[in-house]
């Protein structure tokens, strides 16, 4: 089997989907492995780390591709239709494409790969089953992102967080309120309390109270009939209702307007972000405030943020980087990389290096979006 892993070409991407680590853990196991020249250039991996590991180096797309069985990505490719080099067209047909392929927005893409006759594989879908733990990409870059987003919040911040007692006075600790609780969100709440704030959370899943409270921060929530049911089997959240919406946001009214800094996490698999801070609410705060959007790429938590920008409304500071993973894109690219390898090694002929993906496990099936032309996962057939 030959696996060819692509130079990322988003110009916010600085990921890169496999590491001399992984490219040594797949050649180990027979398989022959093609690196894009440059595709670690951003993550200080050199082609020669690369090729130390066992990898052959292509000079380009094409001819990383040609023969490839197996194509790693870190994001889905760029559309004939969309701005920047097309990097579907030069995919053969029965080609396997391994990527984050964010099938349940991008839907029309995964009829673009069942037509090229590509076998896409999304990594984001796999099931949240104990075994695929170390398969979770998902979680491995939501817990980057989580950590990035309150030091990113603290260098907007004019002020310290932690409180300071000195000759001088004492300097009080920043408030900072963590909007969702699942990975992204514990691993902020657990960065901002290292760093001394006072840390409050929200989330829409009861479950989430004892997790953020085991972190040392103040849990608080609209609980009621509809929030007991807010959890999926598969341990996201489901969108709520106006009716819950509308007592959610004047909880977060009254929370938000008391808080230094607001961290927004909350997502809903599938569809747009929910919306929890309108422009009132950023009116609420004080001058001197920031508010740090992951769900930016989503469509936002707060109504103001722009993708890729960090603006200032009546003094608060709004910070909508695009792609938050990629800001700590070495580590982001090791946990990435083992994500991927630990996927596929399963299914690899430790003999012959050859794959034979068993469709009767979940992580196979799980994830596979279209096979020998079709588009075949249930989520994406699923009439609404
Ligand atoms: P996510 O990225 O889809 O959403 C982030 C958070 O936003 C979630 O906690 C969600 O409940 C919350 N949220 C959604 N709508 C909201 C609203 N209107 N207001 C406030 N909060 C809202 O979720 P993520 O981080 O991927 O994890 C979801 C759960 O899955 C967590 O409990 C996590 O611990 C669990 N998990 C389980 C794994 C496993 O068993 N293998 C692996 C990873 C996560």
């Amino acid at each position: 089997m030959k696996i060819a892993v692509l130079k990322e070409r988003r110009a916010d991407e600085r990921r890169v989907a496999a590491t001399p680590e992984t490219v040594k853990k797949f050649t180990g196991l027979g398989a022959e492995v093609v690196v894009e020249a440059g595709a670690g250039a951003a993550v200080h991996i050199t082609d020669d780390d690369f090729q130390a590991a066992g990898a052959a180096m292509a000079a380009d797309a094409a001819a990383t591709l040609a023969g490839a069985n197996v194509i790693l990505k870190v994001r889905r490719p760029i559309m004939p239709d969309e701005e920047g080099t097309d990097e579907l067209s030069p995919m053969a047909a029965g080609q396997i494409l391994i990527a984050m392929l964010n099938p349940l927005i991008r839907r029309a893409d995964c009829d673009a790969y069942a037509a090229a006759g590509i076998d896409a594989y999304a990594m984001e879908l796999m099931p949240r089953i104990s075994r695929a733990q170390s398969m979770d990409v998902l979680s491995s870059q939501a817990n980057l992102a989580g950590y990035k987003s309150v030091l990113d919040a603290a260098e907007e911040f004019d002020r310290a967080l932690p409180m300071m007692m000195t000759a001088a006075g004492t300097v009080a600790p920043a408030k900072v309120f963590v909007m969702g609780a699942g990975v992204a969100g514990l691993q902020a709440i657990a960065t901002a309390r290292r760093l001394g704030a006072v840390v409050s959370a929200t989330d829409v899943r009861p479950v989430a109270k004892e997790q953020v409270e085991s972190l040392g921060a103040t849990f608080v929530m609209v609980e009621d009939a509809e929030s007991a049911q807010a959890e999926t089997e598969t341990g996201y959240a489901r969108e709520m209702s106006d009716e819950y919406q509308k007592k959610q946001a004047a909880l977060i009214a009254e929370t938000i307007a008391k808080q230094d800094i607001v961290i927004c996490t909350a997502l809903i698999p599938g569809r747009t972000a929910p919306v929890l801070v309108d422009g009132a609410m950023v009116a609420a705060m004080k001058p001197g405030s920031v508010i740090v959007d992951l769900a930016v790429e989503n469509g936002g938590n707060c109504a103001l943020s722009e993708m890729g920008r960090v603006i200032e409304v009546n003094g608060v500071r709004i910070v909508g980087h695009a792609n938050f993973p990629a800001r700590l894109a070495v580590d982001a690219s090791n946990l990435y990389a083992r994500n991927l390898f630990n996927f596929l090694s399963p299914h690899i002929d430790g003999e012959n290096g050859g794959l034979a993906f068993d469709f009767e496990d979940e992580t196979v099936s799980g994830v596979c979006l279209t096979r020998d032309g079709a588009v075949i996962h249930p989520m994406l057939n699923a009439k609404e």
